[in-house]
């Protein structure tokens, strides 16, 4: 009997890829040159596909979807899905998985040493040792901010943020945090209004899944509530941030700094962004260890191969 046919949009690890091999047919992969493949190029694999496993930075909509003949099922080896089109998924009986908890730890410490290294101006200072501009020690040389009893405000307590609040407990800090609804697990930590959590917290980090409700969650209303002397941290998605209300607010000095791992339209963020020392950036790497980048591949890839074992998807999107 013919083997399904999988397509595989970006390089994967090659133990992932071996355990694939086992059970289909390989009929696109990214492995050689691991360049993202643009619309026409996802549609024309796509055509071939009974499985695919995908990631975070490939636009899977309608049009791409609409292109599929004998799709089954996407497997995308990340827990946000906001790039998958999953009602034209729907419509057209095409099952989706995500990655969830195997990222959860490793995107928790990620949240933390942006937040870290925002706070006490480890890439600047840096930059300035690097450039060969240390002449001498000061009292006041790169002065930061205490993270520990400083006030925590996490927006989105779901499993990376909980995991975020066990850690900030460590650093004796005051955790706030706002969802629509307060969590059974939250652990030591107080549901605020969002109002309340950005006018009282010195850190904000946000965890949210992107979607119509978040997006720009937080504009120029919300940045103009948080206090002149607090750092936001976004490891969510772009688009939860309204980046121009961002790039204002900053300018106008209305916050201290900001942590980002995620920006509207990544990779190509806004270069305003890059006028400001007080502004950490790093390109979309929270979940990036080995060990955790390899557990997502190979969650993705189980998925898939469950699923044409006619076993049950091991974490289908809600
Ligand atoms: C990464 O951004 C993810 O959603 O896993």
């Amino acid at each position: 009997m013919a083997r399904p046919g999988l397509v595989i949009t970006r390089r994967i690890y090659e133990e992932v890829y071996t355990s694939l091999q086992a059970e289909f047919d390989i009929r696109a992969d990214n492995q050689a040159t691991d360049q993202p493949w643009d619309i026409q190029a996802l549609q024309q694999r796509i055509a071939q596909a009974d499985y695919m496993l995908c990631t975070v930075a490939d636009k899977i909509d309608a049009s791409v979807i609409g292109a599929a003949a004998r799709l089954k099922v996407i497997a995308t080896g990340a827990v946000g899905f906001n790039n998958i089109d999953v009602a034209a998924c729907k419509a057209r009986g095409v099952l989706v998985t995500n990655t969830p908890d195997v990222l959860t730890q490793t995107t928790a410490d990620f949240g933390f040493a942006l937040m870290m290294a925002t706070a006490r101006r480890i890439s600047e200072s840096e930059r300035y040792a690097r450039a060969g501009q240390w002449s001498g020690w000061a009292f006041d040389q790169f002065a930061g901010r205490d993270l520990h009893h400083a006030t925590l405000g996490i927006i989105g307590m779901g499993r990376i943020g909980s995991a975020i609040a066990r850690r900030a407990a460590g650093f004796e800090m005051r955790v706030l945090y706002h969802n629509r609804m307060p969590s059974q697990d939250a652990v030591a930590a107080t549901w605020v209004q969002k109002e309340q959590l950005l006018r009282e917290s010195d850190f904000v980090m946000l965890v949210v899944p992107y979607s119509p409700a978040t997006h720009h969650l937080i504009g120029a209303a919300e940045l103009a509530l948080m206090k002149p002397s607090a750092t936001l941290i976004n490891i969510a998605r772009g688009g939860v941030v309204d980046d121009q209300a961002l790039i204002a607010a900053l300018k106008e000095k209305r916050i201290a700094a900001a942590g980002l791992d995620v920006f509207e339209n990544e990779p190509k963020f806004d270069p305003a962004f890059l006028q400001f020392e007080n502004v950490v950036i790093t390109p979309h790497i929270a979940s990036s260890s080995r060990a955790t980048r390899g557990a997502m591949m190979q969650l993705a890839a189980d998925n898939l191969l469950a699923h044409a074992r006619g076993l049950p998807l091991l974490t289908p999107v809600a």
